[in-house]
């Protein structure tokens, strides 16, 4: 089938950190010509912010109200916020930190949900985060959780030259436990945590190059296509 002619898809990918959804939604993006929107930077763009301007990240309302009054723009893998680059900037130690914190409000998760929702009302959209295919689409047409090992979770985190943890000292002990106490924090919290839907395809990515993941990806994809075509 040609997936450049097809109808316009919501895909839904889910996992911990580490677990390959970036360079895999990107990829799968690319192929379809669809939208790519990676949530976790929403989060971490409003942890940045919440900084910048000296917000307390305990302050569910005041970061909230930061989240809502916000102007974000993604495009090719950069992500500019009021009008600055943060690419860079929203992936330290310190905004990994910062963004499972904020994350953890549900009046912040209120308002990113819906301009999440907004992004993919039309479809034609590969969304990335922990609650996309639980919370902000439960309908899409295709949900995917991605999963690997702890172990080589922190190797690829330590590996990640867009993530200042892999230009920092420290090594792949320290990134590991961070990761941990991160994902604990993630899969722990009340508000959405981090779950596999119940029908979501599981692929766990320990072993598996990125081709093969995306190749599982798009077959199910095509599954969703045919299934839409009829
Ligand atoms: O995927 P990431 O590491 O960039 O995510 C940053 C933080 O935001 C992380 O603590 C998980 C959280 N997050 C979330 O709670 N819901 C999402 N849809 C995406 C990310």
């Amino acid at each position: 089938m040609d997936v450049h002619s097809s109808p316009a898809l919501v895909i839904a990918i889910d996992g911990p950190s580490g677990a390959g959804k970036g360079t895999v939604s990107r990829v799968v993006a690319e192929r379809l010509a669809y939208r790519h929107v990676d949530t976790g930077a929403m989060y971490r763009a409003v942890a940045w912010l919440a900084l910048q301007r000296g917000t307390d990240l305990a302050d569910a309302g005041a970061v909230a109200s930061l989240a809502g009054a916000a102007t974000f723009a993604f495009d090719a893998g950069s992500v500019t916020l009021e009008g600055h680059d943060v690419t860079a900037a929203i992936r330290t130690p310190e905004i990994d930190r910062a963004a499972a914190v904020v994350a953890q409000h549900a009046p912040v998760r209120e308002v990113l949900v819906e301009r999440q929702r907004g992004y993919g009302r039309h479809g034609g959209v590969v969304m990335e985060g922990r609650d996309i295919g639980t919370v902000v689409f439960p309908g899409a047409d295709v949900k995917i959780y991605l999963d690997a090992s702890a172990s080589e979770r922190a190797r690829r985190r330590a590996t990640d030259t867009g993530h200042a943890a892999g230009r920092a000292s420290g090594g792949v002990t320290q990134v590991a436990r961070a990761l941990e106490e991160r994902d604990r924090a993630d899969r722990t919290r009340a508000a959405s945590p981090l779950t596999l839907a119940s029908d979501a395809l599981y692929i766990d990515t320990t072993d598996l190059a990125v081709p093969a993941v995306v190749a599982r990806v798009m077959a199910a994809v095509e599954a969703a296509l045919t299934r839409s075509a009829r």
